[in-house]
């Protein structure tokens, strides 16, 4: 069994949909599972030019590829349901495609009762927190037990251990949110309930030594939505803000911004031990043609692309690890 991981360095909305998609058509999975979070996430595809907007759904989807919904992951039955079908009416076959962990979670309509009563965090209300909090009271609803989920749920240890293609298996694990959201590594309290790291893959049934590759994905600056301040003080993050569709894919706030924090970074790239990093949307500061990113309290200031990318690359690869493959891409869907 192999598996390569797609993980958020940032605050989520790196663009790791455009990751796993690019990597499910150079690769050859067997599946793609999607290891944390639920419909608080909103990853934007674009397939064959087309735009998709997907809240639970892994992209295998889009490939032929069969997609889990892993024991990780929180699921709300309505939307998920309402997802098959949209897909399903765009011609991508999802109903037959598409499974759930029958260990994975219910969100239920009394966690999003309960989740549009939050203030404090400026979470997505759509009852994640209170879902993964009924989960580890262990007073939690699991997919097995939902009649409507019936069609979909799979045992992952079955899948996974007793199938005879076993030798065969070769997994894409697709992440939600990011390093920024964890709940243990992440700005506590402004985070999500879920864990947004490398080791969540690992905790939806895989042994750590089966993988491969780990895809950090980052944005060239940093975006974050929830209640805490972040934008930075430059008049250029509006512009940012338009040019880059910086609003969220599932509740439409407006994103804060602020230039890339490399420390953060090291950390989030370290932590998760990467062998890729892309750093998306590199045509958006071309747009404006403005290159910082904060090193510590300063701010730098870069004269051109090259010497950002230069400088970025040179430190990752002292600091972190010389033999991370480092990409810059400006494309909405190829990397
Ligand atoms: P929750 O996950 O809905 O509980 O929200 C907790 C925090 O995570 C809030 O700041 C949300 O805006 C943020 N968040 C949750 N999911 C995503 C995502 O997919 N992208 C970006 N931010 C997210
Ligand atoms: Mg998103």
């Amino acid at each position: 069994m192999i598996a390569d991981v797609v993980v958020d360095l940032q605050y989520g909305d790196c663009g790791k949909g455009k990751i796993a998609h690019a990597l499910c058509r150079e690769n050859k999975y067997t599946h793609v599972i999607r290891y944390n979070g639920g419909c608080n996430a909103g990853h934007t595809i674009y397939h064959n030019g087309k735009k998709f907007v997907t809240h639970h759904i892994p992209c295998g989807v889009f490939f032929g590829i069969k997609s889990i919904i892993g024991p990780g992951c929180v699921v709300h039955v309505d939307t998920f349901l309402e997802e098959i079908e949209a897909l399903e009416a765009e011609g991508i076959p999802a109903r037959k495609l598409v499974n759930v962990a029958g260990n994975a979670h219910l969100i239920t309509d009394f966690h999003r009762i309960e989740d549009k009563k939050d203030e404090k965090i400026g979470t997505t209300k759509r009852g994640n927190g209170p879902a993964y909090r009924d989960k580890y009271a262990r007073k939690g609803i699991r997919a097995v037990d939902d009649h409507r989920l019936l069609p979909f749920i799979i045992d992952m240890y079955s899948e996974l251990y007793e199938n005879e293609d076993y030798n065969n298996i070769e997994i894409l694990f697709e992440g939600a949110q990011g390093f920024g959201l964890d709940v243990d590594w992440g700005d506590y309290p402004f985070v999500t309930s879920s864990h947004c790291t490398v080791g969540s893959a690992v905790l939806n049934g895989v042994p750590p030594k089966s993988i491969r590759e780990v895809w950090g994905v980052a944005k060239i600056y940093e975006t974050y939505v929830g209640a805490k301040d972040f934008e930075g003080p430059d008049e250029i993050f509006e512009e940012i803000r338009e040019l880059g569709q910086e609003f969220g894919a599932t509740t439409g706030r407006p994103r804060q911004i602020n230039w890339l924090d490399f420390d953060m970074l090291k950390m989030a790239a370290r932590i998760n031990g990467v062998s890729k990093i892309v750093f998306n949307k590199m045509d958006i500061l071309e747009l404006v043609d403005s290159w910082c990113l904060y090193d510590g309290p300063s701010l730098y200031q870069f004269k051109t692309r090259e010497d950002m990318e230069m400088w970025l690359s040179g430190k990752l690869h002292v600091e972190v690890d010389e033999d991370i493959e480092i990409m810059f891409s400006g494309d909405k869907e190829y990397i």
